[in-house]
């Protein structure tokens, strides 16, 4: 028996996303609630080239010119949200600038598990070896 996506009423936030995704661009007031909070945002995570940055929740992209900026094509983007609609925003964003070290990925984030580098991992780390880090913002 084929699997039915859940119903309005069975999850509303998904299906509000699924609603708005193809106008949310247009009308989430980015640049007068969200631009200049997003560049900081950003800029606070420090990201050097060749960096990996998992987006959580990331609908259409609209943070992702901002760290492909940063990372360039030696990094890794991984966009993840729940709503179909809204990943496929970001799939078009990332066509149209020829993105191609990211990926998009549709789950629920609270079915991720995500294994950070811990403190005492960073601080057992072996002289030489390739420094890492893990940093978030949330947006
Ligand atoms: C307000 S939009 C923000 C999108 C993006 N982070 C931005 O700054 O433009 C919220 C997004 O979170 C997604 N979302 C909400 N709850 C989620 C969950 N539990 N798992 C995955 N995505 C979720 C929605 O589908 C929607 O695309």
């Amino acid at each position: 028996m084929p699997s039915l996506r859940p119903g309005p009423l069975a999850d509303p936030g998904r299906w509000l996303y699924e609603l708005l995704a193809p106008a949310y661009d247009r009308v989430s007031g980015e640049a007068m609630l969200y631009a200049t909070a997003r560049a900081r945002a950003i800029e606070l995570l420090q990201l050097r080239p060749g960096a990996t940055v998992l987006d959580v929740a990331c609908g259409t992209g609209r943070n992702h010119e901002y760290i492909e900026q940063r990372i360039g094509p030696s990094g890794r983007l991984v966009g993840v949200d729940r709503s179909p609609r809204m990943l496929q925003q970001a799939g078009e964003r990332a066509a149209h600038h020829r993105w191609s070290n990211m990926e998009l990925v549709e789950t629920d984030v609270t079915n991720l598990t995500l294994r950070l580098p811990t403190r005492e991992a960073m601080l057992r780390r072996q002289p030489g070896s390739t420094p890492c880090s893990a940093r978030w913002v949330s947006l």
